[in-house]
Protein backbone atom coordinates (compact mmCIF):
# COMPACT_ATOMS: atom_id res chain seq x y z
CA UNK A 1 0.00 0.00 0.00
CA UNK A 2 1.17 3.98 -0.19
CA UNK A 3 3.64 4.94 1.44
CA UNK A 4 3.66 8.31 3.37
CA UNK A 5 5.50 11.37 2.39
CA UNK A 6 6.59 13.99 5.04
CA UNK A 7 5.78 17.70 4.85
CA UNK A 8 7.56 20.50 5.56
CA UNK A 9 5.62 20.80 8.24
CA UNK A 10 6.00 17.17 9.66
CA UNK A 11 2.83 15.72 9.25
CA UNK A 12 2.96 13.15 6.31
CA UNK A 13 0.25 12.75 3.30
CA UNK A 14 -0.59 9.55 1.47
CA UNK A 15 1.09 9.10 -1.73
CA UNK A 16 -2.58 8.87 -3.64
CA UNK A 17 -5.72 10.64 -2.51
CA UNK A 18 -9.61 10.42 -3.98
CA UNK A 19 -11.18 13.36 -5.13
CA UNK A 20 -15.03 13.91 -4.65
CA UNK A 21 -15.53 16.74 -6.96
CA UNK A 22 -19.02 16.13 -8.03
CA UNK A 23 -19.87 13.90 -5.51
CA UNK A 24 -22.58 14.91 -3.18
CA UNK A 25 -26.37 13.43 -1.56
CA UNK A 26 -26.49 9.87 -0.77
CA UNK A 27 -25.11 8.34 -4.13
CA UNK A 28 -22.04 11.07 -2.68
CA UNK A 29 -22.05 9.20 0.28
CA UNK A 30 -21.77 5.77 -1.07
CA UNK A 31 -19.01 6.17 -3.29
CA UNK A 32 -17.01 8.09 -0.55
CA UNK A 33 -17.51 5.29 1.77
CA UNK A 34 -16.86 2.68 -0.60
CA UNK A 35 -13.53 4.93 -1.66
CA UNK A 36 -12.58 4.16 2.25
CA UNK A 37 -13.23 0.78 2.05
CA UNK A 38 -11.26 0.49 -0.83
CA UNK A 39 -8.42 1.59 1.34
CA UNK A 40 -7.79 5.47 0.21
CA UNK A 41 -6.91 7.51 3.56
CA UNK A 42 -7.07 11.18 2.20
CA UNK A 43 -10.34 12.69 1.05
CA UNK A 44 -10.25 15.64 -1.05
CA UNK A 45 -13.41 17.58 -0.35
CA UNK A 46 -14.12 21.86 -0.99
CA UNK A 47 -16.98 24.25 0.39
CA UNK A 48 -17.57 24.73 -3.13
CA UNK A 49 -18.53 21.03 -3.66
CA UNK A 50 -21.65 21.02 -1.10
CA UNK A 51 -20.54 17.52 0.37
CA UNK A 52 -18.36 18.43 3.35
CA UNK A 53 -21.00 16.58 5.16
CA UNK A 54 -21.52 13.81 3.22
CA UNK A 55 -17.40 13.26 3.31
CA UNK A 56 -17.36 13.92 7.05
CA UNK A 57 -20.32 11.08 7.60
CA UNK A 58 -18.79 8.63 5.29
CA UNK A 59 -15.42 9.04 7.86
CA UNK A 60 -17.46 8.95 10.78
CA UNK A 61 -19.43 5.65 9.75
CA UNK A 62 -16.13 4.26 8.00
CA UNK A 63 -13.98 4.72 11.48
CA UNK A 64 -16.52 3.20 13.74
CA UNK A 65 -17.22 0.47 11.91
CA UNK A 66 -14.21 -0.29 10.59
CA UNK A 67 -12.61 0.37 13.86
CA UNK A 68 -9.72 2.63 12.35
CA UNK A 69 -8.05 4.75 14.10
CA UNK A 70 -9.08 8.45 13.73
CA UNK A 71 -5.09 9.50 12.91
CA UNK A 72 -5.07 7.08 9.84
CA UNK A 73 -7.60 8.45 7.93
CA UNK A 74 -7.04 12.09 6.58
CA UNK A 75 -9.52 14.81 5.15
CA UNK A 76 -8.57 17.26 3.32
CA UNK A 77 -10.64 21.01 2.80
CA UNK A 78 -10.68 24.66 0.60
CA UNK A 79 -12.23 27.26 1.81
CA UNK A 80 -13.65 29.18 -1.42
CA UNK A 81 -12.96 32.80 -2.64
CA UNK A 82 -15.57 34.31 -1.66
CA UNK A 83 -14.75 33.79 2.30
CA UNK A 84 -10.73 35.52 1.91
CA UNK A 85 -11.36 38.21 4.43
CA UNK A 86 -9.73 37.41 7.44
CA UNK A 87 -13.14 36.83 9.77
CA UNK A 88 -14.70 35.50 7.12
CA UNK A 89 -11.92 32.79 6.19
CA UNK A 90 -11.59 31.64 10.13
CA UNK A 91 -15.38 31.22 10.03
CA UNK A 92 -15.28 29.65 6.85
CA UNK A 93 -12.42 27.12 8.35
CA UNK A 94 -14.88 26.09 11.70
CA UNK A 95 -17.92 25.79 9.67
CA UNK A 96 -16.38 23.21 7.60
CA UNK A 97 -15.13 21.70 10.42
CA UNK A 98 -18.80 21.38 11.68
CA UNK A 99 -19.89 20.51 8.45
CA UNK A 100 -18.11 17.52 8.58
CA UNK A 101 -18.36 16.74 12.25
CA UNK A 102 -14.66 15.77 13.17
CA UNK A 103 -12.74 16.63 15.74
CA UNK A 104 -10.05 18.80 13.30
CA UNK A 105 -9.82 19.31 9.92
CA UNK A 106 -5.91 17.49 8.71
CA UNK A 107 -5.37 19.98 5.60
CA UNK A 108 -7.05 23.21 4.82
CA UNK A 109 -6.71 24.76 1.43
CA UNK A 110 -7.15 28.15 -0.40
CA UNK A 111 -9.05 27.32 -2.85
CA UNK A 112 -7.89 29.47 -5.48
CA UNK A 113 -6.08 33.17 -4.46
CA UNK A 114 -9.23 35.01 -6.05
CA UNK A 115 -6.45 37.83 -7.20
CA UNK A 116 -9.92 40.41 -8.40
CA UNK A 117 -10.56 40.76 -4.40
CA UNK A 118 -6.73 40.95 -3.74
CA UNK A 119 -7.51 39.42 0.29
CA UNK A 120 -5.40 36.17 -0.26
CA UNK A 121 -3.14 37.57 2.17
CA UNK A 122 -5.49 37.74 4.99
CA UNK A 123 -6.58 34.30 4.20
CA UNK A 124 -3.90 32.69 4.41
CA UNK A 125 -3.28 34.56 7.61
CA UNK A 126 -6.19 33.37 8.53
CA UNK A 127 -5.36 29.79 7.81
CA UNK A 128 -1.85 30.26 10.08
CA UNK A 129 -4.88 30.99 12.82
CA UNK A 130 -6.42 28.31 12.31
CA UNK A 131 -3.25 25.94 12.28
CA UNK A 132 -2.65 27.89 15.34
CA UNK A 133 -6.07 26.83 17.49
CA UNK A 134 -6.08 23.29 16.11
CA UNK A 135 -8.99 23.49 14.06
CA UNK A 136 -6.55 22.27 11.17
CA UNK A 137 -3.23 20.75 11.46
CA UNK A 138 -1.86 21.37 7.71
CA UNK A 139 -2.60 24.06 6.02
CA UNK A 140 -1.77 25.09 1.96
CA UNK A 141 -3.34 26.70 -0.74
CA UNK A 142 -4.50 25.64 -4.58
CA UNK A 143 -4.24 27.16 -7.84
CA UNK A 144 -1.68 29.91 -6.62
CA UNK A 145 1.20 30.13 -8.79
CA UNK A 146 4.60 31.29 -7.68
CA UNK A 147 4.03 35.15 -7.37
CA UNK A 148 0.73 34.53 -5.12
CA UNK A 149 3.22 31.98 -2.83
CA UNK A 150 6.23 34.32 -2.46
CA UNK A 151 3.31 36.80 -1.67
CA UNK A 152 2.12 34.64 1.29
CA UNK A 153 5.54 33.39 2.17
CA UNK A 154 7.16 37.01 2.40
CA UNK A 155 3.95 38.34 4.12
CA UNK A 156 3.41 35.75 6.62
CA UNK A 157 7.04 33.66 6.91
CA UNK A 158 4.79 31.03 6.77
CA UNK A 159 5.24 28.14 3.61
CA UNK A 160 2.24 26.59 2.40
CA UNK A 161 2.87 22.51 3.05
CA UNK A 162 0.98 21.89 0.04
CA UNK A 163 -0.12 23.57 -3.45
CA UNK A 164 -2.92 21.68 -5.38
CA UNK A 165 -2.83 21.90 -8.77
CA UNK A 166 -4.04 21.28 -12.26
CA UNK A 167 -1.31 18.50 -13.37
CA UNK A 168 -1.46 15.74 -16.04
CA UNK A 169 0.11 14.28 -18.43
CA UNK A 170 -0.83 17.19 -21.12
CA UNK A 171 -0.24 19.85 -18.68
CA UNK A 172 3.02 18.74 -16.91
CA UNK A 173 3.54 22.10 -14.96
CA UNK A 174 7.51 21.94 -14.83
CA UNK A 175 7.76 25.09 -13.76
CA UNK A 176 5.49 24.83 -10.69
CA UNK A 177 6.54 21.54 -9.82
CA UNK A 178 10.21 23.41 -9.65
CA UNK A 179 9.03 26.06 -7.36
CA UNK A 180 7.36 23.82 -5.29
CA UNK A 181 10.65 21.70 -4.67
CA UNK A 182 12.47 25.00 -4.29
CA UNK A 183 10.38 26.27 -1.64
CA UNK A 184 9.19 22.53 -0.04
CA UNK A 185 5.82 22.38 -0.98
CA UNK A 186 4.28 19.43 -1.56
CA UNK A 187 2.23 19.36 -5.25
CA UNK A 188 -1.31 17.80 -5.69
CA UNK A 189 -2.07 16.94 -8.77
CA UNK A 190 -6.10 17.89 -9.45
CA UNK A 191 -7.62 16.16 -13.23
CA UNK A 192 -4.68 14.08 -12.59
CA UNK A 193 -6.40 11.38 -15.33
CA UNK A 194 -7.06 14.54 -17.79
CA UNK A 195 -10.32 14.34 -16.92
CA UNK A 196 -12.09 15.74 -20.36
CA UNK A 197 -9.45 14.79 -22.31
CA UNK A 198 -8.03 11.75 -20.65
CA UNK A 199 -4.44 10.87 -22.89
CA UNK A 200 -5.72 6.91 -22.61
CA UNK A 201 -5.06 5.71 -26.16
CA UNK A 202 -1.82 7.99 -26.94
CA UNK A 203 1.10 5.40 -27.60
CA UNK A 204 3.37 7.00 -24.65
CA UNK A 205 0.45 5.70 -21.96
CA UNK A 206 -1.06 2.79 -24.08
CA UNK A 207 2.29 0.79 -25.11
CA UNK A 208 3.49 1.38 -21.00
CA UNK A 209 0.41 0.00 -19.67
CA UNK A 210 0.78 -2.96 -22.11
CA UNK A 211 4.66 -3.42 -21.14
CA UNK A 212 3.07 -3.77 -17.44
CA UNK A 213 0.10 -5.58 -18.46
CA UNK A 214 -1.88 -2.44 -16.44
CA UNK A 215 -4.86 -0.29 -17.12
CA UNK A 216 -3.83 3.22 -19.10
CA UNK A 217 -4.81 5.26 -15.92
CA UNK A 218 -3.05 3.16 -13.96
CA UNK A 219 0.33 4.48 -15.58
CA UNK A 220 -1.16 7.88 -15.90
CA UNK A 221 -1.29 8.12 -11.77
CA UNK A 222 1.78 5.96 -11.51
CA UNK A 223 3.60 8.53 -13.32
CA UNK A 224 2.02 11.34 -10.75
CA UNK A 225 3.69 9.32 -7.75
CA UNK A 226 6.81 8.99 -9.97
CA UNK A 227 7.16 12.60 -10.31
CA UNK A 228 6.46 13.28 -6.62
CA UNK A 229 3.24 14.54 -6.62
CA UNK A 230 0.17 13.32 -5.16
CA UNK A 231 -2.27 12.54 -7.48
CA UNK A 232 -6.24 12.65 -6.53
CA UNK A 233 -8.56 10.74 -9.04
CA UNK A 234 -12.16 10.75 -8.51
CA UNK A 235 -14.30 7.60 -9.72
CA UNK A 236 -17.52 7.02 -8.56
CA UNK A 237 -17.49 3.42 -9.44
CA UNK A 238 -15.71 0.87 -6.92
CA UNK A 239 -14.02 -1.22 -9.64
CA UNK A 240 -12.08 1.94 -10.94
CA UNK A 241 -11.49 3.42 -7.18
CA UNK A 242 -9.94 0.34 -6.72
CA UNK A 243 -8.02 0.35 -10.16
CA UNK A 244 -6.76 3.71 -9.29
CA UNK A 245 -5.51 3.08 -5.89
CA UNK A 246 -3.43 -0.51 -7.21
CA UNK A 247 -0.53 1.39 -8.63
CA UNK A 248 2.49 0.51 -6.21
CA UNK A 249 3.61 -2.63 -7.80
CA UNK A 250 5.15 -1.56 -10.72
CA UNK A 251 7.56 1.11 -11.75
CA UNK A 252 7.80 3.22 -14.75
CA UNK A 253 11.35 3.56 -16.35
CA UNK A 254 12.58 6.90 -16.21
CA UNK A 255 11.99 7.30 -20.32
CA UNK A 256 8.49 5.90 -20.02
CA UNK A 257 8.55 8.39 -17.74
CA UNK A 258 9.82 11.09 -19.84
CA UNK A 259 7.52 9.77 -22.60
CA UNK A 260 4.51 10.58 -20.69
CA UNK A 261 5.74 13.88 -19.55
CA UNK A 262 6.64 15.00 -23.07
CA UNK A 263 3.01 14.62 -24.31
CA UNK A 264 2.55 18.13 -22.25
CA UNK A 265 0.63 20.95 -24.39
CA UNK A 266 1.56 24.90 -24.37
CA UNK A 267 -1.57 25.11 -22.10
CA UNK A 268 -3.89 23.12 -19.88
CA UNK A 269 -7.45 24.69 -18.40
CA UNK A 270 -6.14 26.59 -15.69
CA UNK A 271 -8.44 27.96 -13.69
CA UNK A 272 -9.71 31.46 -15.00
CA UNK A 273 -11.13 32.41 -11.61
CA UNK A 274 -13.82 29.09 -12.06
CA UNK A 275 -10.93 25.82 -10.78
CA UNK A 276 -13.94 23.36 -10.60
CA UNK A 277 -15.85 24.22 -13.41
CA UNK A 278 -19.11 25.68 -12.46
CA UNK A 279 -19.25 26.29 -8.57
CA UNK A 280 -19.75 29.65 -7.17
CA UNK A 281 -15.83 30.56 -5.92
N1 LIG B 1 -8.42 22.62 -6.58
C1 LIG B 1 -9.13 22.74 -7.69
O1 LIG B 1 -9.35 23.84 -8.20
C2 LIG B 1 -9.69 21.50 -8.31
C3 LIG B 1 -10.22 21.54 -9.61
C4 LIG B 1 -10.71 20.34 -10.16
C5 LIG B 1 -10.65 19.15 -9.41
N2 LIG B 1 -10.17 19.16 -8.13
C6 LIG B 1 -10.09 17.92 -7.31
O2 LIG B 1 -9.45 16.91 -8.08
C7 LIG B 1 -10.30 15.76 -8.16
C8 LIG B 1 -10.09 15.00 -9.44
O3 LIG B 1 -10.27 15.84 -10.56
P1 LIG B 1 -11.36 15.55 -11.70
O4 LIG B 1 -12.51 14.85 -11.10
O5 LIG B 1 -11.51 16.83 -12.41
O6 LIG B 1 -10.58 14.61 -12.73
P2 LIG B 1 -9.97 13.12 -12.75
O7 LIG B 1 -9.94 12.50 -11.42
O8 LIG B 1 -8.71 13.25 -13.53
O9 LIG B 1 -11.02 12.37 -13.69
C9 LIG B 1 -12.26 11.97 -13.22
C10 LIG B 1 -12.96 11.30 -14.40
O10 LIG B 1 -12.24 10.12 -14.80
C11 LIG B 1 -13.09 8.99 -14.71
N3 LIG B 1 -12.25 7.88 -14.21
C12 LIG B 1 -11.78 7.72 -12.94
N4 LIG B 1 -11.00 6.62 -12.87
C13 LIG B 1 -10.97 6.09 -14.12
C14 LIG B 1 -10.34 4.94 -14.66
N5 LIG B 1 -9.57 4.13 -13.93
N6 LIG B 1 -10.54 4.67 -15.99
C15 LIG B 1 -11.31 5.48 -16.75
N7 LIG B 1 -11.94 6.58 -16.29
C16 LIG B 1 -11.76 6.88 -14.97
C17 LIG B 1 -14.20 9.35 -13.76
O11 LIG B 1 -15.39 8.68 -14.09
P3 LIG B 1 -16.13 7.70 -13.01
O12 LIG B 1 -16.47 8.53 -11.82
O13 LIG B 1 -17.33 7.23 -13.80
O14 LIG B 1 -15.16 6.58 -12.73
C18 LIG B 1 -14.36 10.86 -14.04
O15 LIG B 1 -15.14 11.07 -15.20
C19 LIG B 1 -11.71 16.36 -8.00
O16 LIG B 1 -12.65 15.37 -7.66
C20 LIG B 1 -11.46 17.37 -6.90
O17 LIG B 1 -11.36 16.71 -5.65
C21 LIG B 1 -9.69 20.32 -7.57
Amino acid sequence: MTEHLILNDGHSLPEIGFGTYPLRGDDGYRAIRSALDAGYRLIDSARNYRNEEEVGRAIRDFLKESGTPRAEVMVQTKIPGRHHEHDAAIASGKESLALMGLDYIDVLLIHWPNPITGKYLEAWRALVELREQGVARTIGTSNFTADHLAAIIDDSGVTPAINQIELHPYFTQEAMRAEHERLGIRTQSWSPLGKASAPYEEPAVADAAARHDVTPAQVILRWHIQLGSVPLPKSGNAERQAENLDVFDFDLSDQEVSAISSLTRAAGRLFDGDPDTHEEM
